[in-house]
């Protein structure tokens, strides 16, 4: 079961955002996403604020995240998505709002509180944060009190935060957030990084303390694989 629905601090009123339809019924990306899911569940009570990262855009940070997060909310637990990817933030577009949307940036720099950009999803117990508008010091404001009272104050209200970084490849925003966040995963692209890129941030992941949960494979082509279904079926491997 999640925590008490009475003790969120989400508005009850607050305005829902269509997820649902990013999600995907792809059978094999669902089980293997499931299967991330239990080794989540069985990593301990510890593990409540997860960040996903990678080496470079496109690796599939944000459809892992929101899949992942959705998944947890399926299985009863209370979960709230955080996108701190305030360099490119896609969601807002994929979500097909049509509006200026506040989020994370305005948050954290002073300009909305709290409640302004907490937003409910039409994913029963999937609350998130979108990115905001792109701030001149992303790496500033992720290192700042405020960023890290606002993951403090979301461990007590969900079960779990899902938190979607910037690649760790090309900038250091998801260093600067690791020490604060409980574990983070690293999305591996398949078909596209390379073992020195996939060093490189496991490294930088390690000199901040941050907890390496593991790797996600994405982008698998199964027939790379010998699968039989052919490139169409990309899946997400669990670590
Ligand atoms: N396993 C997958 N199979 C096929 N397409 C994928 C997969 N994972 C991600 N994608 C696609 O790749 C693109 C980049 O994914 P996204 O999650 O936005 O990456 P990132 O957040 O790392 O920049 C999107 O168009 C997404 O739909
Ligand atoms: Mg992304």
């Amino acid at each position: 079961m999640g925590k008490k629905r009475e003790v969120t601090i989400v508005e009850t009123e607050m305005e829902v955002i269509g997820v649902k339809k990013l999600l995907t019924d792809d059978y094999k990306v669902v089980e293997a996403v499931k299967s991330l899911r239990t080794n989540i569940l069985f990593s301990g009570t510890d593990i409540q604020a997860i960040g996903l990262t990678s080496c470079d855009s496109n690796d599939g940070k944000t459809t892992v995240a929101l899949q992942l997060a959705a998944s947890l909310a399926q299985n009863g637990k209370s979960v709230f998505f955080l996108d701190t990817d305030m360099r490119k933030s896609v969601l807002p577009y994929r979500v097909e709002h049509k509006e200026a949307i506040l989020g994370l940036s305005h948050f954290l720099s002073g300009n909305a509180t709290l409640n302004e950009v907490l937003y409910h999803t039409d994913e029963p117990n999937l609350s998130m944060i979108f990115a905001g508008l792109q701030p001149p010091n992303p790496a500033e404001l992720l290192g700042s009190e405020r960023f890290k009272n606002l993951v403090q104050q979301l461990k007590k209200y969900y079960d779990y935060i899902i938190v979607d970084t910037p690649p760790l490849g090309r900038v250091v925003d998801c260093a600067i957030e690791a020490s604060l966040l409980d574990g983070v995963l690293i999305v591996v692209n398949a078909q596209n990084n390379s073992i020195k890129q996939i060093r490189r941030v496991k490294t930088q992941l390690e000199k901040t303390n941050g907890k390496i949960l593991g790797v996600v494979l994405n982008k698998v082509s199964m027939r790379d694989r010998g699968g039989y279904y052919g490139k169409a079926y990309n899946q997400y491997g669990s670590y």
